[in-house]
């Protein structure tokens, strides 16, 4: 056995079953059937799948909320069944819910009190994480005056009040605008250069795309596809060039050459902003504050 702890993976699943039983109607759901899956300490994974493919069930047997029908599940080597398991565990929940008559930073200071901290050391945490989330200015509003983006980074900011090693995020963009869910975006890739760990699920592939180093699809509790970004969705024997100021002969003359050498030129096209870049440009300067 490995018992190095830099080898020992955040995540690991090992032929996760779960099967909810559906007693009024006499059936049952399978949820999950032989997941298995490891993840190395400092990757970003996602876990992506359609509805009701099992995402939130996966999330919640590792957190230990929900007891799985077999199959084991360990956080940094630890059995998801044992409470210490959690210590090094942030979760953001699918929909988190904050008690709205508190302010940002009551929210934080009450999850930060749950943790254990207090007096001058969860002040600082408050205000750092305040500050990492982007709420400063909003700090000292209700959070029942929050949007949905804002709520988001304030669940983002709950979750690692007591610097866990691991983060689970479900859905951490669900709901949320593309400037928001950019935030969130940035705010991951921080936490993934500060040495984090985290395993996010989503149907937002391309947001998906842009921050996970590996991802699994899931469909129906089955693990279908799984594998690093680049092996998955590499088009090995295609090469792109982006090429300025080609004139109609020099593309003629390249297609030319390709064939002349037993290539192909499949296609030529005009590069396109993303609609996001083209929504982000279009309202940065109409922002609202703290938004
Ligand atoms: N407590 C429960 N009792 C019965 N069935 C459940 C329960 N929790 C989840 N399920 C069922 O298990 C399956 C997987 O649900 P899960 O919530 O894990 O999916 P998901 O991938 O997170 O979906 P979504 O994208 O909608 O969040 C679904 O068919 C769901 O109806
Ligand atoms: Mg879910």
């Amino acid at each position: 056995m490995d018992t190095n702890p830099d080898h020992i993976p955040a995540v690991s699943i090992r032929d996760l079953e779960k099967i909810f039983p559906v007693p009024l109607r006499r059936r049952r759901v399978v949820a999950l059937r032989g997941l298995s899956l490891d993840i190395p300490a400092g990757h970003v994974y996602g876990l992506l799948g359609p509805n009701g493919s099992g995402k939130s069930t996966t999330l919640k047997i590792l957190l230990g909320l929900v007891t799985p029908t077999s199959g084991t599940t360990e956080i940094f080597g630890v059995a998801s069944d044992r409470v210490s398991s959690r210590v090094d565990v942030g979760f953001l929940p699918e929909n988190p819910y904050f008690y709205k008559f508190l302010t940002g930073a009551e929210t934080i200071s009450f999850y930060g009190k749950l943790c254990g901290l207090g007096g001058g050391v969860l002040k600082d945490r408050v205000n750092e994480l305040l500050d990492l989330v982007g709420l400063n200015d909003a700090g000292d509003r209700r959070v029942g005056s929050y949007s949905k983006g804002m709520l988001q980074r304030i669940g983002l900011a709950q979750a690692m009040v007591h610097d866990p090693r691991l983060l689970i995020l479900d859905e951490p963009t669900a709901g949320v605008d593309p400037a928001g869910s950019r935030q969130i975006r940035d705010l991951i890739l921080e936490l993934k250069a500060r040495g984090k760990t985290i395993l996010l699920t989503s149907h937002l592939l391309e947001q998906v795309q842009e921050v996970c180093d590996r991802v699994g699809i899931l469909a129906k509790g089955r693990l279908v596809r799984e594998g690093s970004l680049d092996i998955l969705t590499g088009i090995t024997e295609q090469t792109e060039y982006l090429i300025e100021n080609a004139s109609p002969e020099l593309q003629e003359e390249i297609a030319r050459l390709a064939e002349s050498r037993g290539a192909r030129l499949v296609k030529t096209r005009q590069p396109q902003l993303d609609l996001e870049t083209v929504f982000l440009k279009a309202t940065e300067n109409a922002k609202q504050p703290g938004g």
